[in-house]
């Protein structure tokens, strides 16, 4: 026995859910063509390897801050949640020009988000997924009501504009989702990873510019991260069949389509929607998935109580996934 007082903790909720989406990109469309004037590539090339038709790109006087403040702005207006509610603000990115002061509160500020616990996460392009799993335990473990998840990204600042492998792909954009408590779990357990000993296939040059592996991460990514997906649906009571649409981080379309192959292997349906937003997003690292749902709902090939299943991977080697609702 001990007469140290016991602690109490906050009242949590049995489940969380995702009570809105949003998104943002900057106006600027890169064409394939557009980018075969500056350097030695062709819509071909990009359309049949990657599958990207067009992409935007920022003005140098738009900011990761500024996408990310308009899709959090567009998340919590389509929950309709107040700004004055969320009291938890977490910001996957890995392209903040500087580490410091964090975006998440910078944007927090700007939306009109008073005093909230406020971070950024990099897990590179598996950051929203991560930054999903994160929201949905601090809501349930009564740390956090309401939480905003924003992944945003200024990828153009990262690129050198002569690396043709790099320069066509990536691409700037942000996309959010607030998540609240929910008496029926409507956001399943986080199935997440890392693959430290593959570090070297992903990372930044001197000059601060992103260089992959390309190939060897391409061959990791089409044999690892299915069997991710299927463990996150297995840690969610869900089958294969039960997902109605697939949201894998849009890196290349051929590696979409090989998840979405060895899911159909496993019992997922024909029907099942596979999100292909890269061909006119690009590649949007920790803002990828949220903004394909985004597009999804309101091209309506997405509906709102669809089962999802999200899956996000890259730089680390990060991967991470998890079935949610559809709001
Ligand atoms: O988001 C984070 C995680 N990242 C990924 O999941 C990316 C995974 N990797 C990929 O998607 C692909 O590896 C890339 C898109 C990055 C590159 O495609 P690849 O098919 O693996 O091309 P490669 O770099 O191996 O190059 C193949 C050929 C080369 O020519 P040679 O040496 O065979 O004559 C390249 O020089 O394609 C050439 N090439 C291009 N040609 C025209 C490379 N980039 C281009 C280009 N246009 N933009």
């Amino acid at each position: 026995m001990t007469d140290r007082p016991a602690l109490s903790l906050n009242p949590g909720s049995r489940g969380s859910r995702v009570l809105g989406l949003g998104s943002f990109q900057p106006e600027k469309v890169v064409t394939n063509d557009d980018l075969s004037k500056v350097m030695d590539t062709n819509d071909e090339w990009i359309q049949s390897r990657v599958g990207i038709v067009e992409r935007r790109f920022a003005e140098k006087d738009e900011l990761l801050t500024d996408f990310a403040v308009a899709a959090g702005k567009a998340a919590l207006e389509d929950a309709g949640v107040d700004p004055s509610e969320v009291d938890t603000v977490i910001l996957p990115n890995c392209t903040m020009p500087t580490l410091i002061p964090n975006a998440a509160a910078q944007v927090a500020a700007r939306i009109g988000i008073p005093n909230p616990g406020a971070f950024d996460l990099n897990a590179a392009c598996a950051g929203f997924c991560y930054g999903l799993g994160v929201a949905s335990d601090l809501v349930r473990a009564g740390s956090a009501k309401k939480v905003l998840v924003i992944g945003a990204e200024k990828l153009t600042d990262s690129v050198n504009p002569t690396d043709r492998a790099n320069a066509i792909i990536f691409a700037d954009g942000a996309g959010a989702a607030v998540v609240g408590a929910s008496d029926e779990p409507q956001i399943g357990p986080v199935s997440w990873g890392s693959a430290g000993d593959l570090v070297d296939l992903i990372g930044m040059t001197e000059e601060k510019f992103i260089y992959q592996e390309g190939q060897s991460v391409f061959r990791w990514a089409t044999t690892q991260i299915a069997p991710i997906a299927m463990r996150a649906l297995e840690v969610a009571g869900l089958k294969p069949s039960d997902v109605d649409v697939l949201v894998p981080h849009q890196a290349n379309l051929r590696i979409v389509e090989a998840i979405a192959k060895k899911l159909r292997a496993n019992g997922a349906r024909e029907e099942m929607v596979v999100a292909d937003d890269i061909k006119y997003s690009g590649n949007t690292s920790s803002a990828s998935i949220p903004l394909a749902l985004d597009h999804m709902r309101k091209a309506g090939t997405a509906k709102s109580g669809d089962v999802v299943l999200a899956v996000g991977f890259g730089a680390g080697l990060s991967y991470a996934g998890q079935a949610f609702v559809c709001p």
